[in-house]
């Protein structure tokens, strides 16, 4: 088996067991982000926004970021939920709209998390270099995002009433 279909093989299954634990929603979705961007060194922060509403709401993530809000259409984040389709930006500073969240981010990759075909969330990737994202990724995070959609939806719920 090569690396990577290894890695794809370890977090598939330790995410399907963190999904059909009891774990709460927000614990387990800590869980999931940490251990996907554990797997990627090039990868400098991850994290999952809630779509509440119209407004993208940041939940579970590696660290603390300025944009915790973003509405529908705003930055790359905003503009995957408009356009519905996942965003991957080469290099942030050739885009208009971009929300800088560290002045060290070159590129950015946005998944949309769709439950029962409603967009419920995304994760959203930055790394410090150049072109760090492939579709590789990209299929790996929609894979990660179909097994977590139900807890995602019922985390963004939960935001949204409280
Ligand atoms: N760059 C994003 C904002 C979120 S931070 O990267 C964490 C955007 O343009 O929507």
């Amino acid at each position: 088996m090569s690396e990577k279909t290894e890695l794809r093989e370890n977090l598939r299954s330790e995410v399907g067991a963190l999904v059909d634990s009891d774990a709460p929603d927000e614990e387990l979705l800590n869980e999931v982000v940490r251990r996907v961007h554990e797997a990627h060194p090039s990868w400098d922060w991850s994290g999952i926004y809630l779509l509440v509403g119209d407004t993208l709401v940041l939940g579970p993530r590696t660290a603390p970021v300025d944009h915790s809000r973003i509405e529908t259409g705003e930055g790359v984040c905003g503009t995957a939920v408009s356009e519905e389709r996942n965003q991957i930006v080469e290099d942030v500073r050739e885009v208009e709209n971009y929300l800088a969240c560290s002045i060290h981010t070159r590129s950015e990759l946005v998944v949309l998390i769709r439950d029962q075909g409603r967009i419920v969330g995304e994760f959203d990737i930055d790394s410090d270099a150049v072109g760090a994202f492939s579709q590789e990724d990209e299929a790996l995070l929609e894979e990660m995002g179909a097994m977590i959609s139900g807890r995602v939806a019922s985390l963004a719920g939960s935001y949204g009433s409280g």
